[in-house]
Formats: C-alpha cells, sequence, structure tokens
C-alpha cells in the first residue's frame, strides 16, 4: 500500500529566506492526494531507497532527466487579465491618459463573456506555460466576465484569485466603463464573490474570489466602505492599487488629506490577506501601516519604468517587514513572465542604488543600500508571493502545495550556456533566474496536478 500519490526526484532550488537560496540535491519530493508536499527526502534519509525501491516502477514515479531542475511555480501579484489584448502597446503616456485613452476602452469589450472566454483562456495558458502557477487577477467590471476568468482558472488548473473591479465615480470613470451605480456594484460584488467561492469548491488547487476596488480615484467613498464590510463578512482578499504615481498619490492627498494607505486602512481595506500594487510613494508612516496590517505589495518593476514616475525602495520596505511579491501587471507591463519581471526587479535596484543623472556626483547620485540580488528577486517572484497571499505556496517544502516549474536547461535552441560538468549549483541557479525562456519550461504542475508540457 502506497502512502503517495505521487513522488518527484530531482535537484530543486527554492528560498529559505530572502538572502538564501536552498539547493536540495537529488531529493524525492512525496506529494499527498491533496497535492501538497509531505515529505521531503534526502539521499542521506533512512527511508529514500525504500521509497524509490517502492515507487520507481510504477506509473506515480518521475525522475528528472540530467539538466532538468525543479522551481517552485511563479506568484504572479498583479495582473489585469483583459489587458492582454493590449500588451507590448500603448506605453507612450502618463498613467491618468493611459486609462482614460486606451485601458478602459480595451476593458469595456468584456462586456461580452464570450470575447473574455477567448481572451482569459489565452492569457491563462500563457501564465501557466511561463511557471506562472498562482496569480492575484483584476478582471473587469462586469460580473459575468469575471466569473468566466475564475471558472477558467479551475478547469485549467491554475490557482487564480481573481476579482470583478468596482469603479463607481462619475467624476474619474467614463460613462462606457463604469458600474451603474454604488448600490449595484456592491450587490453584483456579493454575488461575485458568492459565486466565484462555489467554482472554488471544485478546484483542487482553490480559486478565490477577492474585493476589488480599482484605485481610490475610480471609487465613491460608500463604495469603498462597502467594499472594506464585504472583505470582512466572507473574508476574501483584497486588491487595488496605492501611491502609484505622482498623479494618483497627489489625487489622493487632495480628496482625502492623507496618503493612500491611511485612506484605505479607514475604510477596512488593509489586512492580512490584502495586496496593494505598486505602493511607490509610501511614507515610513505608510510603510509602517502596511507592516503592521500585514497588508503587501505587489512590485511591479517592468510597469513602474513607464507609469510610477519612480523605483520601489524595495530593499528598504523589505527590511521594514512588509511583505512583498512580485507583479507582471499586463499591461501596464508588457510581460508575462515574472522572469522578466525578476530581471527588472534586480536592475531597477541597482539603478536606483547607483542614480542615474551623470551630472549629479557619484555620491548625490544614488539611494544608498538599495541593490537586491537575484536570490531576493526569486524570494520576491516565489515564497514572497505565498506570503504575501497567505497561502502555502511558493517553497518547496512539507506543508507546501507541490506547485513547480521543470527547467530543461539543454532545450534545443535555447540551451543555457552550461560549460563546465563541475560547475556550481548556484550558478545554475543565477544562469536560470536570468536566461530560462518559455521554451525552457517543460513542465507546469499545480496542486500536485500537471498543468502544462512542452516538448524539447
Ligand atoms: N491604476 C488604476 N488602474 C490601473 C491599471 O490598470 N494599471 C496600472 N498600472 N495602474 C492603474
Ligand atoms: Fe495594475
Amino acid at each position: 500500500m502506497n502512502r503517495f500519490t505521487k513522488v518527484f526526484q530531482g535537484t530543486a532550488f527554492t528560498s529559505n529566506s530572502p538572502q538564501e537560496v536552498n539547493v536540495l540535491h537529488d531529493c524525492l519530493f512525496c506529494i499527498n492526494d491533496k497535492g501538497e508536499i509531505a515529505k521531503v527526502l534526502h539521499p542521506e534519509d533512512a527511508a529514500y531507497n525504500e521509497v524509490i525501491h517502492d515507487y520507481e516502477n510504477t506509473n506515480a514515479f518521475h525522475r528528472l532527466e540530467e539538466g532538468m531542475y525543479f522551481l517552485p511555480g511563479f506568484v504572479d501579484l498583479h495582473i489585469h487579465a483583459p489587458q492582454w489584448i493590449q500588451s507590448g502597446t500603448a506605453l507612450d503616456i502618463p498613467l491618468n491618459d493611459w486609462l482614460n485613452t486606451y485601458t478602459f476602452p480595451t476593458e469595456a469589450k468584456f462586456a461580452d463573456a464570450n470575447f473574455a472566454r477567448i481572451v482569459y483562456e489565452d492569457v491563462v495558458e500563457t501564465l501557466l506555460a511561463n511557471g506562472t502557477t498562482t496569480a492575484l487577477y483584476f478582471a473587469t467590471i462586469h460580473k459575468e466576465a469575471s466569473i468566466v476568468l475564475a471558472d477558467i482558472c479551475a478547469k485549467k488548473g491554475q490557482r487564480g484569485l481573481v476579482g470583478k473591479v468596482v469603479m463607481d465615480d462619475p467624476e474619474q470613470t467614463p460613462s462606457f466603463y463604469r458600474d451603474s451605480d454604488t448600490k449595484t456594484a456592491l450587490a453584483e460584488t456579493e454575488e461575485f464573490i458568492l459565486a466565484v467561492k462555489e467554482i472554488g469548491k471544485q478546484a483542487k488547487q482553490g480559486v478565490y474570489p477577492v474585493v476589488t476596488p480599482r484605485f481610490i480615484p475610480s471609487c465613491t467613498d460608500e463604495a469603498l466602505r462597502g467594499l472594506g464590510e464585504l472583505a470582512a463578512k466572507y473574508d476574501t482578499h483584497i486588491q487595488s492599487h496605492c501611491s502609484e504615481s505622482d498623479w494618483a498619490h497627489g489625487y489622493v492627498r487632495e480628496r482625502f488629506g492623507k496618503n493612500d494607505a491611511q485612506a484605505l486602512d479607514d475604510f477596512g481595506l488593509l489586512q492580512e490577506k490584502t495586496v496593494m500594487a505598486h505602493s511607490n510613494f509610501l511614507t515610513d508612516e505608510d510603510a509602517e501601516l502596511f507592516a503592521e496590517t500585514g497588508s503587501a505589495i505587489a512590485h511591479c518593476p517592468i510597469s513602474n519604468a513607464y507609469f510610477a514616475n519612480s523605483v520601489l525602495p524595495v530593499a528598504r520596505f523589505m527590511s521594514m517587514g512588509i511583505d512583498i511579491g512580485l507583479g507582471s501587471d499586463i499591461s501596464g507591463g508588457f510581460s508575462p513572465s515574472l522572469y522578466d519581471n525578476t530581471r527588472q526587479a534586480v536592475i531597477s535596484s541597482r539603478m536606483l542604488e547607483d542614480g542615474v543623472d551623470t551630472s549629479l556626483s557619484a555620491e548625490q547620485r544614488g539611494v544608498p543600500n538599495s541593490r537586491i540580488t537575484i536570490n531576493e528577486a526569486f524570494y520576491l517572484a516565489t515564497a514572497g508571493g505565498g506570503e504575501s497571499l497567505s497561502l502555502p505556496v511558493g517553497r518547496l517544502q512539507e506543508g507546501f502545495a507541490w506547485d513547480v516549474q521543470v527547467i530543461d536547461t539543454r532545450t534545443a535552441n535555447a540551451r543555457l550556456p552550461l560549460y563546465d560538468a563541475n560547475e556550481s549549483k548556484m550558478d545554475i541557479f543565477e544562469k536560470i533566474i536570468y536566461l530560462t525562456r518559455p521554451e525552457n519550461i517543460r513542465e507546469v504542475w499545480v496542486q500536485g496536478e500537471l498543468v502544462h508540457t512542452r516538448s524539447s
């Protein structure tokens, strides 16, 4: 009688801490019927050979080939699923113009749930193919199409956390893309929460509803208050955009005489399961409020280069104890890949540290102690994302979900430059993070189920 539903053998990389990556050499990962890692066995453990003996001739046994490695699946903490159709375009104007000129007309198309289904299937498949096993999605204001996205995540095996977006303030939203009124916005959010909770019951990996005020400028006080109450009533996650750009930050200060963080907290929107995109302009006081309430930041470094007028001081906020993960912010960020965002997180932090204006002296140019390492960026894309969502994902250790990507360093036409048989595993890890392309991602598993394969 075998105790495990699946057993995987291979070398894996997983974060021990933000600074330290753990190399699990040729381990056995024993998965239970819930898709969780029940046991990690090292070659020196007594049971190691016994488990190999019991499983290796069964269908439950999966041994990695030479040159392949396990990584935890990535957690995308901020993505707008409907904006996929404009990814790679519309990056030429500031945030508020971008929303009105491109993004609101784009999202309005998702009134058509059939169109939404076509796009959302593509988005979920694309993310899985890029190694993203958990995603925190903004859908649109449309209840029906938002439910379609949750349903697609459930069926394709991705751990989706999905929000029907609320935008009810006529001052800041166009008539063609606005909730019909505040009462309806709140009632539809409640119906959406109940519908997605039902969908989630059928999904082994979990699919969750998320209370989603777009950002303060789109919402009336009444909507913000009502959404805080709904999140408390149903114990849901909450997501929004916070202090993203000079304009967005200034708008909130003008309306409330305080910063986003304080205003969001007043409406009951900062709590343990809150994830706020960007948050670039948080003051130290705002940052302390995030740390105290357990609210997380979705750092979106590619998007920030276009729309945030700044670089997030991610090292400083990590040192203050704030949960932080990475977001693609499709389509403010053009790439669906968290690999690309991991790389940009490191690059942006280096530019923040050194500064960029050569008319200043080296001492005046940058912000000291701002750089993050590739290990820290990997932590953000995996364990940090899991912690931000309060879910047991993003680490390959006992009690966590078997959410993994199998990386093939030898894929034809996408081989990684590995020429030294004795190269250290940490060098291999760095090459994987910097150089992996979708071609190298051979398999993706979520909650113990195979959800994506790619032949070489
Ligand atoms: N602020 C409000 N809506 C959005 C959006 O769709 N993308 C980004 N980057 N910022 C926003
Ligand atoms: Fe966004």
